[in-house]
C-alpha cells in the first residue's frame, strides 16, 4: 500500500548495507556531502545516483571502476596517436556524476600530464526548497523531480512512483498539483523565495572528481549536452550509456553522431558505448577521425550497438 522514504543519514545509516541497493527512496537532499565527506555520506551519494531517474528519462547510473578496461583501450590507442608531451584536449560526455571521468583523468594525466581533461552532463547540480517541514528538489530549470514530505520521499519525474504503493501515489499526484499551483515560472528561485520557501543548492558532482577539479586546474567538470559541438575541437571524446536508442530517436542519435564527428579533430578519437545492464559488460567501439569518416581501430565486447550511425554518418 504505502512505503516510507529515508529522509535523514541517520536513517540511511540504519539500513543494512545489504539492502541499499534496493532500499526505500531517498531524499536527494542527503547527495550534500559537503566538502569533506564521511565515507558513509560518499556511499549514500552513490546509492541515490545509482538507480535516480531525471526529467528527461535518462538515469544517473554510473560506479566506481566501471571503466577499467576502456580506459585501458583508450590509453593504449592515445599512446599511438598522440606524443605524451602533448596539450591534447580530452572529453568524457554525459558523465553522470563524474567518478568514472575521475577514475580515468588520473589515468590520462600519468600518461599525458600536459592533458586538458573535461567532465561534462547537463546536469551537475540540484536544488531544494523547503518551507513548514516540507521539500522540492528541483532540477536547474525549476522542474521538480522529488516531494519529501517526512515520512514521505516520492518522485515527481512522470510514470517514476511505482502503482504497487497506492498511498505514495496519491502523495506525488497530490504534490505535483500543488506545485503548479506555485506558478514558479522560469525565475523560479526568486518566485519561491517571496512566497516564503527557503532555496539551496546540492551539488551533484562526485566528492572525489570534486577534489580533483579543485587540486588539479587541467580537469574541469562543467554542463554541456552530448549534443554540443566543441568549437576548439578535441582530441578524444567518450561518450558512454548516453547514446542509445532507449533515450532518443534516430533522428536525435544521428544529430549526437554529427555532433561528435564536429567537435573530434582530424585524427583524433572517439570511444562509444554501452554497459549491458544483465552483466555489467562493456561493448565499445573505439572509432578514428578520418578527413571524411570514421574508422573501428577496436571493439571492447560486441562494440557499441549504433556503431551503423558513426559509420553510415556522412
Ligand atoms: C546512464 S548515465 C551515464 C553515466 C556515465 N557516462 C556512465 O556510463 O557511467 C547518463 C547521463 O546522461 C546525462 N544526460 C542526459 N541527457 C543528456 C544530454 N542531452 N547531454 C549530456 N548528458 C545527458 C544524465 O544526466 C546522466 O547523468
Amino acid at each position: 500500500m504505502f512505503r516510507f522514504g529515508i529522509f535523514t543519514q541517520e536513517q540511511y545509516l540504519k539500513l543494512g548495507r545489504e539492502k541499499r541497493g534496493c532500499a526505500p527512496p531517498i531524499a536527494y537532499s542527503l547527495l550534500d556531502a559537503g566538502d569533506r565527506p564521511s565515507a558513509d555520506q560518499v556511499r549514500a551519494f552513490e546509492d541515490i545516483s545509482f538507480s535516480m531517474r531525471t526529467s528527461n528519462g535518462t538515469f544517473r547510473t554510473t560506479f566506481r571502476d566501471r571503466f577499467r578496461e576502456v580506459d585501458g583501450a583508450a590509453l593504449r590507442w592515445m599512446l599511438k596517436l598522440f606524443a605524451p608531451e602533448a596539450e591534447i584536449r580530452v572529453e568524457d560526455r554525459a558523465v553522470s556524476h563524474g567518478l568514472t571521468s575521475k577514475e580515468w583523468a588520473e589515468r590520462v594525466f600519468q600518461a599525458f600530464p600536459n592533458a586538458w581533461f573535461e567532465a561534462s552532463d547537463v546536469l551537475l547540480e540540484l536544488y531544494e526548497i523547503s518551507r513548514g517541514g516540507v521539500a522540492y528538489i528541483l532540477e536547474p530549470s525549476g522542474r521538480a523531480i522529488q516531494y519529501v514530505k517526512p515520512p514521505f520521499v516520492v518522485s515527481l519525474v512522470d510514470q517514476a512512483e511505482p502503482r504497487r504503493y497506492p498511498v505514495n501515489w496519491l502523495v506525488a499526484r497530490r504534490a505535483k498539483r500543488r506545485f503548479e499551483e506555485l506558478k514558479l515560472g522560469t525565475e523560479w528561485m526568486a518566485a519561491a523565495e517571496r512566497q516564503g520557501w527557503q532555496a539551496r543548492k546540492i551539488p551533484f558532482v562526485h566528492p572525489e572528481a570534486r577534489e580533483l577539479a579543485r587540486r588539479n586546474s587541467r580537469f574541469e567538470m562543467r554542463v554541456r549536452s552530448v549534443f554540443d559541438i566543441t568549437a576548439e575541437g578535441s582530441d578524444v571524446i567518450r561518450t558512454m550509456n548516453i547514446l542509445n536508442s532507449s533515450y532518443f530517436s534516430e533522428q536525435k542519435l544521428v544529430e549526437g553522431v554529427d555532433a561528435i564527428f564536429k567537435s573530434v579533430r582530424l585524427g583524433g578519437l572517439w570511444i562509444a558505448g554501452r554497459t549491458l545492464e544483465e552483466d555489467l559488460s562493456n561493448h565499445v567501439s573505439l572509432l578514428l577521425r578520418g578527413d571524411r569518416a570514421w574508422e573501428v581501430v577496436e571493439r571492447i565486447g560486441q562494440g557499441w550497438e549504433l556503431e551503423r550511425l558513426a559509420l553510415g554518418a556522412l
